[in-house]
């Protein structure tokens, strides 16, 4: 074994995003095909001091556990919903994420889809290449209008944030709910708080941007669905579980909304087989949010800075543990 701090990476990453600053661990590399710890790197987990893991690998509390030497737990992505948070706290491992350099990626996907749906870009494409573009059809893939539609915007972080900015030159009405209250993005974005309810029933387009947490699983469900205009177009680029699947897929069946516009789901990956994609009213992108070159690489970026940190025993510049700094 090297005299280096031995570092566990998932999953490889472009040569020129890390440069040399990996250079001075000793790297190893799990199976690009498997998720999580895979059985390589298990035999590592006594020995190492670091992790860089993505949003699908599941580092649990056994993982840990068996990690005894562990200064920190690096993710790149900044939901850390893959990671068992509270172990690491209890244990003083601090827990990286990369906020803020994926706001603009993120909520650019976001409108994205809302557009793609709202205008059914999709269908529109598709037909036109399986020859059904004949003439210019006066009532043919009809769509929305975004001027003077009320966007809801459930979780006013970043990202939300972000979504209500680049709505407003559309002439959008916006509301929003938020856990607290935030008089400041009333005002920025000319936007109203509203009770969820209240969302829920007035919004054309609903957009959810909450972390996926304990109280946010299945927050949109079967109730909620029952509250929504059968005009409304979901859109979520958030995480797969804060929407209930079967609800989801019974609201879209049965028309109680119009359409769903969805970067992520539950599951994830969702299978080829899945009844979401037979239904012509959803519109799916595989966890797409953050891919542009410069969001993944500024993402990199700080999960090597986070690892680095985390080794050398600094406050991480973006923990989202920071308890562990006042335990021991
Ligand atoms: C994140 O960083 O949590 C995003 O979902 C990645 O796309």
């Amino acid at each position: 074994m090297e005299n280096k701090p031995l570092v566990l990476m998932t999953h490889d990453l472009p040569a020129d995003w890390i440069g040399d600053s990996l250079d001075e661990y000793q790297i190893i590399l799990g199976d690009n095909t498997q998720r999580g710890i895979d059985n390589k790197l298990k035999r590592y987990l006594p020995d190492a001091s670091g992790i860089i893991c993505l949003l699908d690998d599941p580092i649990s509390s056994e993982i840990i556990n068996q990690a005894s030497l562990l200064k920190v737990v690096s993710n790149l992505a900044v939901g850390t919903d893959n990671i068992d948070v509270n172990s690491c706290t209890s244990l003083g491992i601090p827990v990286g994420h990369t906020p803020g350099v994926l706001t603009d990626g993120t909520a650019d996907l976001t409108v994205a889809l809302l557009l793609s749906v709202s205008r059914q870009l999709a269908a529109a494409s598709q037909d036109a290449r399986d020859g059904k573009w004949s003439n210019w059809e006066p009532t043919g893939w009809l769509g929305r209008d975004l001027k003077d539609a009320t966007v809801g915007i459930i979780g006013l972080g970043k990202i939300g944030s972000a979504v209500g900015e680049r709505l407003k030159p559309f002439g959008c009405k916006l509301i929003f709910n938020n856990r607290s209250p935030l008089p400041d993005q009333e005002i920025n974005l000319n936007a109203r708080q509203v009770d969820l309810d209240e969302l829920l029933s007035t919004s054309d387009f609903i957009c959810l941007h909450v972390p996926l947490t304990q109280e946010t699983i299945g927050l949109i469900g079967k109730e909620e669905f029952e509250k929504m205009k059968p005009t409304t177009i979901l859109i979520n680029a958030a995480r797969g579980p804060v929407v209930n699947t079967n609800s989801l897929i019974q609201a879209l069946q049965t028309n109680q909304i119009l359409a769903a516009g969805l970067d992520v789901t539950d599951p994830e990956p969702l299978p080829p087989d899945h009844p979401l994609y037979k239904l012509p009213n959803c519109f799916i992108t595989p966890h797409i949010g953050t891919a542009t070159v410069n969001t993944r690489r500024m993402m990199t970026g700080i999960a090597i800075r986070n690892l680095k940190a985390g080794i050398e025993g600094k406050p991480l510049p973006y923990c989202v543990n920071p308890e562990v700094y006042n335990l021991f």
